[in-house]
């Protein structure tokens, strides 16, 4: 994980001119984050919506400060975490290759439209340059979500995903 200091400081990458966006800091991920986490996720949907006691919900957290593949960056103002994503970046059998993997991203719906989730994924497309990751992966099904996507250069389509399951 490269040092936040050499990813894009938010002036310099925000799409959006709104102040506050100049007030938001991009951090790596802090135990202390875990209940705020936690509940941005529920945005979402059902299948991410967990329940803070469970020590299920805290160990899997605990991967993405532990586990040198797992990583999560949150958007903080002040105080406030108003968005995170988690990530995965990991090796794959062929020499050189490493993918990278959108485990979800989320912003406070007070602080949306501002250009954070495009903060947080650029940090992430940063962190993912630096170590030399071939691909990072994102799903979406959600077309406003997708147009997210696709309204980022630096995020190229490619492919289609089945699911089995
Ligand atoms: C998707 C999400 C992370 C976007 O966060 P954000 O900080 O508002 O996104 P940005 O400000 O960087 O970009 C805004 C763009 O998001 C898109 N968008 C996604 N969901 C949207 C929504 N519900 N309402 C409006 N725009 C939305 C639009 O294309 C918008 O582009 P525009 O500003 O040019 O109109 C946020 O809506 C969210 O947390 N949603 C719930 C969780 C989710 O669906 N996560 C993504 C799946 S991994």
């Amino acid at each position: 994980m490269p040092e936040l200091s050499s990813m894009p400081r938010p002036e310099v990458t925000a799409d959006s001119g709104k102040p506050v966006l100049g007030a938001i800091a991009i951090t790596r991920l802090r135990e202390s984050d875990y209940r705020a986490v936690v509940e941005l996720f529920r945005h979402l949907g059902p299948k991410y919506s967990c329940d803070l006691n469970d020590p299920r919900t805290k160990s899997t957290f605990d991967l993405y400060l532990a586990d040198e593949r797992k990583h999560g960056l949150v958007a903080r103002l002040g105080d406030r975490i108003v968005g995170v994503i988690l990530y995965e970046i990991t090796p794959v059998l062929s020499i050189g290759f490493s993918h990278g993997r959108n485990d979800g991203l989320a912003v406070d719906p007070e602080f949306r439209g501002l250009g954070i989730a495009k903060l947080l994924l650029r940090s992430v497309l940063s962190h993912c340059r630096e170590v030399g990751a071939t691909t990072y992966m994102v799903k979406a099904s959600n077309p406003k979500v997708i147009s997210l996507y696709r309204s980022m250069p630096d995020l190229v389509e490619r492919g289609i995903y089945f699911y089995t399951i």
